[in-house]
């Protein structure tokens, strides 16, 4: 009985000093504190997140916690929209978008506006706007106003939003029809005056699709030339598990960065779900809505499907390292999966799994995935 006492405690003793030979210091604490996306991207880029009204007034502490840990940089993902900052000629609602400055400064972020010039979520008193004139000073009261009240405060703004179609044209909006190509250019030069200062963006979508990645180099040039202050190209980035390929995304970094802008990733999310643009044949009309082929995860994301969504954000992530001289900022449109957009676009009432941190604000493969690319790189610099 002693003996075997003895035997056990020397067993113990054995495997004790076995686990900590075989774990140095300094991992046990990296362990502890393990690295945060912020810290991991700190030399690279800003790593952003867009937020929402309940995470700009901290309603959910975890939350809370969570985006001040992993993030230093935000965008408001809809208050700062004219529908809701300016939602009539003499009406402003400053205090949710008062509330986000506050939170950036106060955790010392990287603030942007979202956005100025954008033909959707627009005030329905400036769609009505049938003179020029009159959308001259609309345009100018609200940049003017909105600009001017976060000068010295807001790091970036997108400018305009979404100008271009598919094939590179400009699109048809409110503000072409009334004041021709040059909004662009009034927009700009608008928001250079209310605030010196601010990093002025022109953001969209499908930025790396080659038709549209000449139409954004067009308007870039076209800015450029007329003598408007311009510093960077966003490109939205809602991509799925296959598309857009490396490739064009690789051409769209530096097509944008040889026009000697900045780059920034500026709404990213990669949805797991089926389109229902690739659906060959289908009828466009078709209600999608309930549809269960539509929506095949509504409980759970097969780990397979997890391990494809965290190495299609290794990929890219590994492709932003490789060009991070031209990138500025890498914003996620959104914090967790629960709060996506994705989850009721383009059909409403899906459970998409876009993002970093699960429904528990749970960092998932693809945090970690990304994460261990520099962990990667610390390991080869140390051999
Ligand atoms: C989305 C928001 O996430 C949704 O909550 C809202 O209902 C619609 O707009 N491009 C943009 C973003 O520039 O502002 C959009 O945000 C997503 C597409």
């Amino acid at each position: 009985m002693k003996n075997n006492r003895l035997f056990f405690t020397a067993a113990l003793l054995l495997l004790l000093t076995g686990s900590c030979k075989e774990k140095p210091k300094d991992q046990i604490t990296e362990d502890i504190h393990p690295a945060t996306l912020q810290e991991t991207f700190k030399n690279d880029f800003y790593i952003g997140a867009a937020i929402n009204v309940n995470q700009i007034k901290e309603t959910d502490s975890l939350m809370a916690g969570l985006l001040k840990k992993e993030f230093n940089s935000i965008t408001a993902e809809n208050m700062m929209k004219s529908m809701h900052i300016h939602p009539a000629k003499d009406s402003f609602n400053f205090e949710i978008p008062d509330k986000f400055v506050e939170l950036g400064q106060k955790n010392n972020m990287y603030i942007v506006g979202h956005t100025l010039v954008w033909h959707s979520q627009l005030s329905p008193w400036i769609e009505k706007i049938k003179d020029s004139t009159e959308m001259h000073h609309a345009i100018q009261s609200h940049i003017n106003t909105i600009v001017g009240r976060y000068k010295g405060k807001i790091n970036s703004w997108d400018v305009v939003n979404e100008a271009l179609n598919e094939d590179g044209t400009l699109r048809n909006s409110v503000f072409l029809e009334r004041l021709g190509e040059n909004y662009l250019t009034t927009a700009f030069k608008l928001t250079a005056e209310a605030d010196p200062d601010a990093e002025l963006y022109y953001n969209d979508y499908n930025m790396c699709q080659p038709a549209k990645r000449d139409g954004a180099v067009k308007l870039v040039k076209k800015l450029q030339e007329n003598g408007a202050k311009i510093n960077g190209v966003g490109i939205q980035g809602h991509w799925n598990l296959n598309s857009p390929s490396l490739e064009e995304i690789e051409k769209s970094i530096l097509a944008y960065s040889q026009l000697g802008v900045d780059v920034a990733i500026t709404e990213l999310d990669i949805t797991v779900l089926p389109s229902p643009w690739d659906l060959q044949g289908a009828d466009v009309n078709q209600n999608f809505e309930g549809n269960p082929k539509m929506n095949p995860y509504p409980d759970k994301l097969p780990d397979s499907i997890q391990d494809k969504l965290a190495k299609r954000y290794q990929d890219i992530f590994a492709l932003f390292l490789k060009h991070k001289d031209k990138i500025k900022r890498v914003t996620f449109w959104g914090v967790n999966d629960a709060q996506s957009w994705k989850n009721d676009w383009p059909i409403k009432g899906r459970t998409d799994f876009p993002l970093l941190f699960d429904r528990n604000l749970k960092p998932k493969e693809a945090y970690k995935a990304i994460i261990s690319l520099k962990e990667k790189n610390k390991e080869d610099s140390r051999q």
